[in-house]
């Protein structure tokens, strides 16, 4: 049987990949070495102190100090060490580099929708250029589902009311098996597809190729206004009032990952499950200053759309925070 029909690991294709592998090798490494040692001891002194006549008896023994300190020193330099070099790796996958661009994610029973940021809209399938960093913002329709690329050594849980989020750099173009990995009803099993990598040319032909042709930030600015939310909000979010009135709700731009005051004097980071919230919840966190007047959205906009709109809230920020 060759490596393709029965591969004991899966193609390594993100800069990550890598480190979790030799993560993954030393690890059993060291554990097989430990097992090995204690097993062969246990054979040796099976034999080497067997009973060797019917009125043998133990004799009480003492390790000496040294060997008492050392298996009590080495094996936690080598726990401390493991613990160390795994939350490096373990940090390293969920930090997004600066430079990483946002995709998003909506796991609904029983597939995968995806946006780009530039609109264009898939299921079950995820076209992105090599070596771009991407972060994929996940959120779900209905139950737990989770994004796992074996490929790029990632996983993460997509959970439904908030934004979870996990990135990648894809390293070779090819075609990618993706799961979701978390039991989530009938068709689990089925909600399976795949990561296509391209080369940036062939991801520009595949974008251009595509429906859609408008930016989610875009689409957002166009909801933003469809649900009249400038009325309130100000144009672009500006929280100046309409028509010379006093302002009637928070200033959005610049709102994007900072820090806001609540009514009950409690302070939350502006991030996107907040903001999510506080478009089907108005009521949940009222920020302080402010008149409990807003209406929820619930009903009036999908998990796609509250996406558009949260990536226009955060286009409003002059300096993007990732
Ligand atoms: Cu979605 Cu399992």
């Amino acid at each position: 049987m060759n490596r393709s029909q029965l591969p004991l690991f899966p193609e390594s294709a993100s800069s990550i990949a890598p480190e979790v592998d030799a993560l993954f090798y030393a690890w059993t490494a060291v554990s097989i070495f430990f097992t090995a040692l204690i097993a062969i001891l246990i054979l040796y002194f099976i034999v080497r102190y067997r009973r060797k006549q019917e009125d043998d008896v133990g004799q009480p023994e003492r390790a000496p100090v040294w060997l008492e300190i050392g298996w009590s020193i080495i094996p936690l330099v080598i726990a401390l060490a493991m613990f160390a070099w795994g939350t490096q790796v373990f940090v390293k996958i969920y930090r997004p580099p600066s430079d990483a661009v946002v995709y998003y994610g909506v796991g609904k029973q029983w597939m995968w929708k995806f946006q780009h940021p530039t609109g264009q809209r898939e299921i079950n399938t995820l076209h992105v250029p090599v070596g771009q960093s991407i972060q994929m913002k996940l959120t779900s329709e209905d139950v737990i589902h989770s994004f796992f690329v074996p490929a790029f050594r990632v996983k993460q849980d997509a959970l439904p009311g908030r934004y979870t989020s996990i990135w990648f750099r894809a390293t070779k173009p090819g075609t990618y098996h993706l799961f979701c990995a978390e039991y989530c009803g009938g068709e689990h099993s089925k909600m399976i597809g795949s990561v296509i990598v391209l080369e940036p040319r062939d991801y520009e032909a595949w974008l251009a190729g595509g429906q859609g042709g408008q930016t989610m930030t875009l689409s957002g600015a166009e909801l933003f206004q469809q649900l009249a939310c400038q009325t309130c909000h100000g144009e672009n979010g500006s929280g100046a009032g309409m028509a010379g009135m006093a302002a009637r709700a928070p200033r959005l731009a610049g709102l994007y990952n900072t820090e806001v005051t609540l009514a009950d004097g409690r302070k939350v980071i502006a991030d996107e499950s907040y903001i999510r919230e506080s478009i089907l919840n108005p009521m949940a966190k009222v920020t302080a200053g402010w008149q409990p007047i807003m209406p929820t959205m619930q009903g009036q906009v999908t998990e796609e759309q509250l996406t558009q709109l949260i990536a226009y809230v955060r286009s409003l920020s002059q300096q993007e925070v990732k």
